[in-house]
């Protein structure tokens, strides 16, 4: 769940970082760390404190997909798009989902209750396809356990 935004505490996050500009990346996976996401109203202060413009903290944010520009959903779906998934069949897997949820991946469906994210290994190769949802990994996860394990989200809510 996003937590509300608050510009004092955005503040002393970019402090740990020394205000420095060279050290925008860590901000920015700090705000995601605590925000779940990167707002416009992150941009624009993360910019004047860093003494950098918004489009080069725009540059930055679209340029890394780790840094969501919309809050998560409830629950993220992780599939592995790695080259041993792959080979198992993740892509077939992530088309699965895709349409399962009506959404892209970096999606999050119109509920808010989940979104779908790439990762690029799990460290699961030996059991491929993987999917993480949440903080929990699953290993060769086929269609159909994707349908239980994205249904359990829902009833879990
Ligand atoms: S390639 Fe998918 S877990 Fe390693």
């Amino acid at each position: 769940m996003a937590i509300k935004y608050d510009a004092a505490i955005a503040t002393e996050i970019i402090n740990q970082f020394g205000a420095a500009p060279e050290m925008l990346v860590q901000v920015l996976h700090a705000f995601v760390q605590r925000y779940g996401y990167i707002s416009e109203e992150a941009i624009k202060q993360i910019a004047n404190e860093l003494n950098l413009s918004r489009a080069d903290v725009h540059g930055v944010v679209s340029f890394y997909h780790d840094f969501r520009t919309t809050p998560p959903g409830d629950h993220i779906v992780k599939i592995c798009q790695a080259e041993a998934c792959q080979a198992m069949g993740s892509r077939a897997l992530t088309a699965h989902a895709e349409e399962k949820l009506g959404i892209e991946m970096h999606g999050t469906t119109g509920d808010g209750s989940l979104s779908l994210e790439p990762v690029y290994c799990l460290g699961n190769c030996a059991c491929s396809p993987a999917v993480m949802i949440d903080e929990k990994v699953y290993g060769r996860v086929s269609a159909s356990d994707l349908d239980g394990l994205i249904d359990a989200c829902g009833e879990s809510q």
